[in-house]
């Protein structure tokens, strides 16, 4: 099936792209590069273009008639959207009317990417759909007006649409060579793996004293691969007529910051230089996916490779592959 990948050159989305082309898909990306890399989806047909812009999308599914439309352009880093917030509503918000018009036109179904930052302070873990959202962040509330926007949108000219919040994406499809590439990078795998490898500056945890096992955040880490996984699944589910779904991706388990240097270090071989740093403001202690609602509209689990230490020999196999 021929569909539009937006945002297909970033980290999630090349994942998928490959997943989507595996799986005998066509998907055509567009990608405005911000913070995407064109050697990810290298020989796969590829669209520079904003999709806020009125018309770009739109023209790009039309002239390829595209089937569907996945959406993961966005921008993503939570404390740059506090002191930014227009700019999160602009990309995020922005994007999303322009992929809710294109689809109530053309009646094709949308896969939007959202995150477990819609839920806020959690009061219930594991994180069930139903859990109330919150969103502590303008990044989190861009994710949840986007998914309203695409649920009022669907019903009212009649696409499918599934919603999916990731918990923490982390590793590496180590055959096609992809990998975690942000700039700046906020995340912990590659930020530990950095640092074990003397490229970055010390790791710094924000907080060691959370009410947690070992005083460091506890967080719920989900292998892309599995993430791309659930992308063909949430397609094949849309275009066989279910017509909404709304599931939590994520490893179903809880990895704390502590947990995921040891793993680094296990696997690069050398200890994560640590920097111990205040709690960083808008943080919680723990969040943790419930994933019953994948396990029951998509038929997905995450797989052993979610399990921590495979996500990092995964992450830190292609940083060594391209070193
Ligand atoms: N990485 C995670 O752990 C995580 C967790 C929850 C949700 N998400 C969501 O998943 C999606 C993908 O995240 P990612 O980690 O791959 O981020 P990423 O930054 O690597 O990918 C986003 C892509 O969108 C592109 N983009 C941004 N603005 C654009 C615009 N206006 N027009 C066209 N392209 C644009 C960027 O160039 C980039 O290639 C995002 O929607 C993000 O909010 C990610």
């Amino acid at each position: 099936m021929r569909v539009v990948v937006t945002g297909g050159a970033g980290y999630i989305g090349s994942h998928v792209v490959h997943a989507l082309r595996r799986a005998g898909h066509e998907p055509h990306v567009l990608d405005d590069l911000s913070n995407g890399h064109a050697d990810a989806i290298a020989g796969v047909p590829f669209e520079a273009g904003d999709v806020t812009a009125p018309g770009t999308l739109a023209d790009l599914v039309r002239r390829i008639d595209a089937r569907a439309i996945l959406h993961f352009a966005a921008r993503i880093q939570v404390g740059e959207s506090v002191a930014r917030p227009d700019l999160y509503y602009g990309t995020n918000v922005g994007g999303m009317l322009r992929v809710a018009e294109v689809a109530s036109q053309a009646r094709i179904p949308v896969v939007l990417s959202s995150t477990a930052a819609v839920y806020g302070v959690p009061v219930e873990l594991p994180i069930p759909v139903s859990h109330p959202c919150r969103p502590e962040s303008p990044y989190g509330w861009s994710k949840l007006m986007s998914e309203r926007m695409l649920a009022d949108c669907a019903r009212a000219a009649g696409f499918p649409y599934a919603v999916l919040r990731y918990f923490n994406a982390a590793g590496a499809d180590v055959e096609a060579g992809l990998r975690e590439r942000h700039a700046p990078e906020t995340h912990l795998v590659p930020l530990a793996i950095e640092a074990a490898l003397g490229n970055g500056r010390a790791l710094k945890l924000f907080g060691s004293d959370w009410p947690t096992v070992d005083g460091t955040c506890l967080r719920d880490y989900v292998h892309v691969m599995d993430l791309a996984d659930a992308h063909l699944k949430a397609l094949d589910r849309l275009v066989g007529g279910t017509p909404a779904i709304t599931v939590n991706l994520g490893g179903g388990r809880g990895t704390t910051v502590r947990e995921v240097i040891d793993a680094v270090a296990r696997a690069v071989g050398r200890p994560v230089p640590t920097e111990i740093g205040p709690r960083r403001a808008g943080d919680v202690a723990s969040l943790v996916a419930d994933v019953s609602e994948a396990r029951n509209l998509l038929g997905w689990s995450p797989t052993r490779r979610s399990e921590i230490g495979q996500v990092v020999e995964d992450a830190v196999a292609v940083i060594r592959l391209r070193a």
